[in-house]
């Protein structure tokens, strides 16, 4: 199975997604894809020999990622903190075969703008009791594809919302690879 990243930033989920399947028979991280040339997930990439491809929302509106991923064989496209939204076409063509991870419990605090710290502070001001994270498949609906998987970690009051943060991330590394691998069956 090829797999394919995508991702906006830093890309510390994706390092750990490349080290889970780094010596893997049935699946390999075949590219890793940005958006900001200057994305940090990029040098990751290299560190692991995996290629790189960069474009803007213009071309990938414009079909140019979908093709890259079909020419590259990609069998499951993996998204790792990925700010735009994916254009209906590419969701399409890789119906059910793409898989998202949401820094809270969906359907709580889904949607636009609910990324980085926001969600975190959003978590925090709403008093909840716990917060966590969703791994699910990709519709056109955004955050609404199925739900695969679901961790959660209780909130204290005096939690600030980088303390949040902190806790979710560990949360997202400690389960991600794992269940792309039972996903994809690898
Ligand atoms: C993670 O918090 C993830 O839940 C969200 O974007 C962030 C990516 O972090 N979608 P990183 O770039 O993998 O460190």
């Amino acid at each position: 199975k090829r797999l394919a990243i995508l991702a906006s930033g830093s890309g510390s989920n994706a390092e750990k997604i490349m080290e889970y399947f780094q010596h893997s028979h049935q699946a390999e991280v075949a590219l890793v894809a940005s958006n900001k040339t200057d994305a940090f997930v990029l040098e990751r990439a290299k560190k692991f020999g995996v290629q790189t491809f960069t474009f803007s929302r213009k071309e990938m509106e414009a079909g140019i990622l979908t093709q890259k991923l079909i020419d590259e064989n990609i069998d499951w496209v993996i998204l790792a903190g990925f700010l735009l939204k994916i254009p209906d076409e590419l969701t399409r063509t890789f119906s059910d075969r793409m898989v998202n991870i949401h820094p809270a419990l969906l359907p709580k605090y889904g949607g636009k703008g609910m990324y980085g710290m926001h969600v975190h502070q959003a978590v925090k001001a709403a008093g909840d009791a716990e917060t966590g994270i969703t791994i699910h498949l990709v519709n056109e609906h955004y955050d609404e594809g199925r739900i695969i998987f679901q961790a959660s970690t209780p909130i204290g009051p005096e939690d600030s919302p980088e303390d949040i943060a902190q806790r979710v991330h560990a949360l997202e590394h400690a389960h991600f690879p794992r269940v792309i691998g039972e996903l994809i069956g690898a």
